[in-house]
């Protein structure tokens, strides 16, 4: 059954045109995915389905009814939830604390039915509390259930926010790109995950995400948007071949390029630092020229409150070079690059740029010596315009105001959008943003966390080639990165992270031949996107589903006993359970 059914939506943002004529069913238990290049629509889209944004034009039904009048509570209570594209969590709240209160909410406690302690109110309360245990149980939360959200990683903090819209007991999850910032491992878990959710919780979802080997993986079908339009739909292997979305999002597929392992060039260790009239005016070039060594971080310690991340920590970065840090989630890249740049400061330890001590300098210090830092918020001023974002930074490097043009040239999309204030951005916008701003003020060292995050496939291909740029300009790039894979593509180094220490340094080349080292031992290796989906019989509507998938789905509407029942007589008669369930089923349809 049709469960979300949305027919000719349309939306304007004045005169950017975000949707047009889209139309789109979700079937009950499907996870449904919806792809598209970054500003295609499909966070708008999200926004009409639970309320935020109504749309200009079309209809949306849930469940067989309209939910043209319904503001987003009452879409909430229907059973519609949603997860963010930017982490929106209490951080100042525990992770059982945010699961609990949406669940508080939906059962109507209210203080004063807590005082009285009215039978109730102690009811609900019991039946809150073991929502919430199974929630922790079943996203694999428990260790966590008593820190702060604020205080989590990331990828822990995406578990957090999935959990929060389970406890809303919605019938269908809307899911804003829940793999961003997630490592390989991290990801591989989350499919799994995906699955085992709608299984025990019996949910549908809708599925935005730009890692195509979650989308490949857990989706039985997808839509593809293209400008605010349908593009494509299919299943899996069918849009993920269909030349029209490889054109305009996929892009030709890289894992030949990536196994061809292109010549690099030997790490460029330029000693001489070009003299462009950007460069801030010190004896930091003429200590850098006379080392090379523009970054070094030797036995550096930080952390957050009493909660040590990293320790001992020893790195450089030569002046040209292009530094790879890999690493799970949680090993402590991203708060090595923060007390590298003044975010926080460093507990032990010393870090030096240009022959600079900057051990704790103020950030606005560390940026002026030529250090840019694109952080994983990206650190933008959301009522600025595009235009006046960049202009800001070219002036900063008192550069010439045509250059804005040259960050145009590379990302289009931002001259079309350069009176848009920035937090009005798609998701993908903004960090291009952060990279075009990063560029023009043209530092000496960019560091960037997370660069691919949130980002259309064919784009990070192209930023993975500007790195390359930079290289041969002379700036020099350390780079924190999930795309291990890609990261190592364009690196001369790499430094893998483990545990808050580093556990290995070595020429990227190096790695590159020994893939065991960093898949095996370091990091999980990574779910393969390209791996054939098996397709059974029409199962539900126009949506074909796999075998495990549509037994999944039998699971959520037949007793277990049943579908035990289906699953042994099919090895019995040494068949799939899912061809004998259609059978079965076409013979119930029959016979009615
Ligand atoms: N309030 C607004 N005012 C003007 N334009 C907007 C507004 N909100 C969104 N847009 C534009 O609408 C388009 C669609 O944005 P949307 O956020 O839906 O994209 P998306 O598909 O989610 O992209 P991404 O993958 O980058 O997250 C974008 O070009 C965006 O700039
Ligand atoms: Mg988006």
């Amino acid at each position: 059954m049709t469960m979300l059914r949305i027919r000719n939506l349309g939306v304007r943002f004045g005169g950017v045109v975000a949707l047009h004529d889209v139309s789109l069913d979700l079937n009950r238990g499907e996870i449904l995915g919806l792809i598209g290049p970054n500003g295609a629509g499909k966070t708008t889209l999200f926004n009409c389905i639970s309320g935020l944004i109504a749309p200009n034009e079309g209809t949306i039904h849930f469940e067989g009814r309209s939910l043209r009048f319904a503001p987003p509570h009452e879409r909430a209570r229907r059973g519609i939830a949603r997860t963010f594209q930017n982490l929106q969590l209490w951080g100042s709240m525990t992770v059982l604390e945010n699961l609990q209160l949406p669940i508080d909410a939906i059962a109507r406690r209210n203080t004063l039915s807590d005082a009285l302690g009215l039978p109730f109110s102690a009811y609900a309360e019991r039946a809150a509390s073991e929502r919430a245990r199974a929630i922790l149980h079943a996203l694999d939360l428990g260790r966590y259930r008593d820190r702060l959200a604020a205080d989590l990683p990331a990828g822990i903090q995406r578990r957090v926010e999935l959990g929060r819209a389970l406890a809303m007991r919605p019938k269908l999850v809307l899911l804003d790109e829940p793999a961003a910032g997630l490592d390989a491992g991290e990801t591989e878990h989350l499919a799994k995950l995906l699955h085992t959710v709608r299984e025990r919780f019996r949910v549908s979802m809708l599925l935005v995400d730009h890692d195509m080997s979650l989308v490949m993986r857990v989706c039985d079908y997808i839509y593809v948007l293209d400008f605010g339009k349908v593009l494509s739909r299919g299943e899996p292997p069918v849009v993920r071949n269909d030349q029209k979305v490889i054109a305009a999002y996929l892009g030709e597929p890289t894992p030949e390029l990536l196994e061809a392992s292109p010549p690099v060039p030997e790490p460029v260790i330029t000693t001489t630092i070009p003299s462009a009239p950007h460069l801030p005016r010190t004896d930091a070039v003429e200590v850098a020229r006379a080392t090379g060594t523009l970054l070094e971080v030797t036995g550096m310690a930080a952390g957050y409150g009493h909660l040590e991340v990293i320790r001992d920590i020893n790195l450089t970065v030569q002046a040209g070079e292009v530094v790879a840090c890999i690493g799970a989630n949680g090993a402590g890249k991203t708060t090595t690059l923060r007390a590298i740049s003044g975010v926080i400061r460093p507990r032990a330890g010393r870090v030096t740029f240009g022959g600079h001590d900057i051990t704790g300098a103020r950030p606005e210090r560390i940026s002026r010596l030529g250090l840019a830092h694109i952080p994983e918020g990206r650190g933008l001023f959301p009522r600025l315009s595009v235009e006046d974002t960049l202009r800001l930074a070219v002036d900063a490097a008192a550069g010439k105001p045509e250059r804005l043009e040259a960050a145009y040239d590379v990302f289009p999309r931002l001259k079309q959008r350069r009176r848009q204030a920035v937090g009005t951005l798609s998701g993908g916008e903004q960090q291009m943003v952060a990279m075009a701003r990063a560029i023009l003020t043209q530092p000496r060292l960019l560091m960037i966390d997370e660069m691919s995050q949130g980002l259309a496939p064919t784009i990070v291909r192209q930023l993975f080639q500007m790195v390359d740029l930079f290289r041969e300009q002379g700036t020099a790039v350390l780079l924190v990165e999930q795309f291990v894979e890609s990261a190592l593509a364009v690196a001369d180094r790499a430094y893998i992270f483990e545990h808050g220490s580093i556990a290995h340094e070595a020429p990227a080349e190096e790695l590159r031949r020994d893939r065991g080292l960093i898949s095996g031992s370091y990091l999980g290796s990574a779910p393969d996107s390209t791996e054939a989906i098996e397709v059974a019989a029409n199962g539900n509507g126009h949506h074909r589903v796999t075998d495990p998938q549509l037994m999944e789905i039998l699971s959520m509407k037949v007793p277990a006993e049943v579908k035990r029942a289906l699953e042994e007589r099919a090895e019995r008669e040494g068949r799939s359970a899912g061809a004998l369930a259609l059978e079965l089923l076409e013979e119930v349809n029959h016979s009615q």
